[in-house]
Order: C-alpha cells, then structure tokens, then sequence
C-alpha cells in the first residue's frame, strides 16, 4: 500500500470543478503537485488532510481512507498550510510545546528539544516568534509538524516568500526527512525547485492532472534542444521542419528540436527570409518551465504569457 492513494478524486465549488478526477499514488519520495495560482493544488491538500471533503472519488494515507478514517488519517500525518501556521506572540519552544500536548505526546521536552536542534533553532528557541525570519518561521512550523512523528507530511507552497537561502534550507530538510522514509507532498509553482529537489512531479491545470513523472523523464520526453528567439516587432513561425514553435511570450519564442546544433543556423536563416528580426538566438537543455508551458499549452488555460496572442499567431499558421 502506498503513503498516497487517490483514485479520481474531485471536488467542486459550487459549479466550478476545482480538482477533476485526480488518480495517483505517492511513497516514500518528494513529490511535487505543479500548477499555476487557481489549478486545484490546495484543494487536493486540503482534501487528502480531511479538511475538505471531496464531491467524488477517494483516497487514502497510510492506508486509512480520507472520509472514513478521518482520525486515522490525521494521527498518521502532518500538514503544513501555506498561511502562517506559527503563534507570533509565543516563543519557538511554546509553539513546538503546543503541538506536542494537542497530540497527547508525554514527557515532550527532549523530543523539543531534538526537533529544535533539528530546525537550527536552539539559540533563538525562547525568542518570540514575531522576531523570527520568514526562513526560521517555515523551519519551526516544519519543527511543529514533525512532533508527532507523521509518516507523510503536506506542505502547501512551503518556500512561498523565501529568499533564496532559505528556499534551500528548507528543501536541505525536505530532502533528509525524505531519507529517513517519510513521504512527502508538496505544492509549488517555483519549477526550479521542483526540478531541482523532487523525485516526481505531477503537473495539474484547472484541477486536472496532465503530466505525472520524474523531472528528468518529462525533460526528455519533450526532446533533446530548446532554442529560444528574442526577437523584435513582428513574430511569425519560420515553420521549420523539425523545428516546433511550442511557446511566446513577450517577444520570446520557444522552439524544441532533437538537433539544436543544426537548427540554429537554418532558423536564423529562415528569419531573416521572413524578415522577423532577431535580437538573439539561444540553445539550451529543456526546463521543467518548458515542460510546463508545452504541457499546459496544450489546454485553453489562462497562462503566464499572452495566450491570446500566442493563439492569435497559432491561427495565422494554418
Ligand atoms: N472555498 C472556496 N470556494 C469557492 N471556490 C474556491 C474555494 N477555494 C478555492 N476555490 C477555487 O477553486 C480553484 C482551485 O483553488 P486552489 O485549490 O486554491 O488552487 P491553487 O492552490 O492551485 O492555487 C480556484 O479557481 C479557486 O478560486
Ligand atoms: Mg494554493
């Protein structure tokens, strides 16, 4: 049985369909729910942690079904929301005491005191919280979460708002507890990190799941090259055989290729036939952003780039 069991999974508001038949499974690995703002990634948290109930479908967590076995549920893990879960007016160690009473755990201290070391807290640990960092925030909440020894842990966007060392920091204990075998799911919108720190990924737009793999699988998949244009004015496909438009966005056009070495000149060349001015021409390994764009492209869905104007110049290619 795996950590994570869902079987189309869904859940409406109202009219609007905000998780759509979502099936999968999730264990012992970082796995990473990937979706622009709106695409369904808290209510799939929301409901997998029995906050929500789902409309249809099921699931389970550490083989407890979701609505049935709610307390079973909740006893196995832990759930970190993407709003500030910590009390600014108690210190560190209150905040981690806290948890541990309302999970009925005895003689906490020394199980404190380990997670706070943990979390590179000891020092600030009777500090109040509202002195705290974004970073140590994130890392007591991560400390509160752990008290009860969870066996899959949710974290909802759990680097929103970090600088950059404190991104890493966080992915640092995400990537440990994952070697100790605990399950861990998170959302994000930062496809970086996702590359970077998740063993899987599962891209999900308006509430529907479209790609589910490794990071490196769906890079490959796409294919070997991407070469991307800055160009300025008027952008037209030179429609090169090989060579496939598959994203533009503010005078920025993506193409993949299996052989961008050879593409490069002959999509120059075919520019300048076409008079598109080029401001530069550039050859790079595919991202998991190009994976996103490719993947999400593939649906109307409003994106982060002039969807109307990409589909403007989709037309004019027919
Ligand atoms: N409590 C709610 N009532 C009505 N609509 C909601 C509620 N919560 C979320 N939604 C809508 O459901 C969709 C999915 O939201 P959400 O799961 O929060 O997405 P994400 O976490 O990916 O940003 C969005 O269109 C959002 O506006
Ligand atoms: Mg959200």
């Amino acid at each position: 049985m795996n950590a994570i069991e869902t079987r189309d999974l869904t859940r409406y508001y109202g009219t609007l369909r905000a998780v759509n038949r979502l099936t999968l499974s999730v264990d012992r690995e970082v796995f990473a729910l990937l979706g622009p703002n709106g695409s369904g990634k808290t209510t799939t948290v929301l409901m997998l942690t029995t906050l929500l109930r789902p409309t249809e479908g099921s699931a389970t967590v550490s083989g407890h079904d979701i609505v049935r076995d709610g307390e079973k549920v909740r006893r196995s893990l832990s759930y970190v929301p993407q709003d500030m879960a910590v009390d600014i007016k108690l210190t560190g160690r209150e905040n981690v005491l806290l948890y541990a009473r309302l999970y009925g755990i005895k003689n906490p201290k020394d199980r404190i005191d380990e997670l706070l070391a943990m979390m590179q807290l000891t020092d600030r640990a009777d500090d109040l919280v509202k002195t705290y960092s974004g970073g140590m925030r994130r890392r007591l909440e991560l400390a509160q979460a752990l008290v009860h020894e969870p066996e899959v842990l949710f974290l909802d966007e759990p680097t929103l708002g970090l600088d950059v060392a404190a991104r890493s920091t966080i992915w640092e204990h995400i990537t440990a507890l994952k070697k100790g075998g605990m399950t861990i799911f998170v959302t994000t919108h930062y496809m970086d990190e996702a590359d970077r720190f998740c063993d899987r990924v599962g891209i999900i737009s308006k509430g529907t799941l479209l790609a589910l793999d490794s990071p490196q699988t769906l890079k490959s998949r796409l294919g070997n090259d991407v070469i991307t244009a800055r160009i300025d004015g008027e952008f037209k496909d030179p429609d090169l055989e090989g060579v496939k438009l598959f994203s533009f966005s503010n005078n920025e056009a993506s193409f993949l290729t299996e052989k961008g070495r050879e593409a490069l000149p002959h999509l120059a060349d075919a520019f300048t036939k076409t008079g598109v001015i080029v401001r530069s021409l550039a050859l790079r390994e595919p991202t998991l952003d190009d994976v996103f764009l490719h993947t999400v492209g593939k649906v109307e869905e409003p994106m982060g780039f002039d969807q109307t104007k990409f589909r403007t110049m989709l037309r004019r290619r027919k």
